[in-house]
């Protein structure tokens, strides 16, 4: 049986978001799988406490993905060792100041949506593909949404900012038809995470209730599980999109 070639312990993963929720979540997967993980978030405080004690399985790392010299500061930061990323896992995701009507919002909180979710990644992955395509291998999954299919109202920036991650994350899929990297959309429904309450600016009142008063949710643990089968399929077979929703869900 043919296997992954990238999904094999000691091969180097990037993951975004991984200070909290989902991209932690993966991170904490991949580790236990045995791959040597690159740690990204904007708190090196907070990426320190989760991930510094790994040995050399992981590699806590404060970058910004709304950074126009991520790619130049990623690679200056990276040490030796951990330079062939075969592995990139797109999470660092927000929704700050959503959930309200377009004009009750603020437009920096918006724009700083669309910023993060659609500039933030393609930056990421503009950064990584290239050595992976060279390389010949590779694997590269982005986080969208459900909201990335179908609008509510309050989510004037988020739905749009998760379409079009959707079409770029297929789009992307189409520019390398015949390449040995593979390109996986994973959609998840509600999840329960710190999502809610970086969306009310560290409200976690409110982003608890938030959670509580919702018919059901998945947990990060869930979603990542969905990551990993997508990661360790066999390396002709390339799941592009994956929508995973809560039990209950309508
Ligand atoms: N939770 C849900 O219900 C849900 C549902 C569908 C899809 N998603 C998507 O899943 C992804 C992960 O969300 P989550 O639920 O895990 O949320 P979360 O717990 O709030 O985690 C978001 C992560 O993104 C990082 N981040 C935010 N802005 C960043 C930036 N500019 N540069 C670098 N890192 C940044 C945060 O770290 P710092 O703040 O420390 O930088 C944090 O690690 C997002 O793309 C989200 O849209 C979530």
């Amino acid at each position: 049986m043919s296997t992954s070639s990238v999904m094999r312990p000691g091969s180097v993963a990037l993951v975004t978001g991984a200070s909290s929720g989902i991209g932690q979540a993966v991170a904490e997967d991949l580790i236990e799988a045995g791959l040597r993980v690159i740690c990204l978030g904007r708190s090196q405080e907070q990426l320190g406490k989760l991930f510094g004690m790994r040995d050399d399985s992981a590699l806590p790392l404060a970058l910004d993905v709304t950074d126009a010299d991520f790619a130049e500061r990623l690679e200056s930061a990276l040490p030796k060792g951990w330079r062939e990323i075969d592995i990139l896992i797109a999470s660092a995701g927000s929704d700050v100041g959503g959930r309200r009507r377009f004009n009750e919002g603020v437009i920096e909180d918006w724009a700083q949506t669309i910023d993060t979710n659609v500039t933030g990644l393609m930056r990421v992955c503009h950064a990584l593909l290239p050595a992976m395509l060279e390389r010949g291998r590779g694997h590269v999954v982005t986080l969208g949404s459900v909201a990335g299919l179908y609008t509510y109202s309050g989510s004037a920036a988020y739905a749009p900012s998760k379409h079009a991650v959707h079409a770029f994350t297929d789009s992307l899929r189409k520019d390398f038809p015949d390449a040995p990297v593979r390109i996986t959309e994973i959609m998840p429904g509600l999840v329960r995470t710190g999502f809610a309450a970086a969306r009310h600016k560290g409200d976690t009142a409110k982003a608890e209730a938030w959670y509580d008063d919702s018919p059901g949710y998945l947990s990060a643990q869930d979603v990542s599980a969905s990551v990993m089968f997508a990661l360790s399929q066999p390396d002709n077979v390339n799941i592009a999109q994956i929508l995973v929703m809560p039990t209950g869900d309508k």
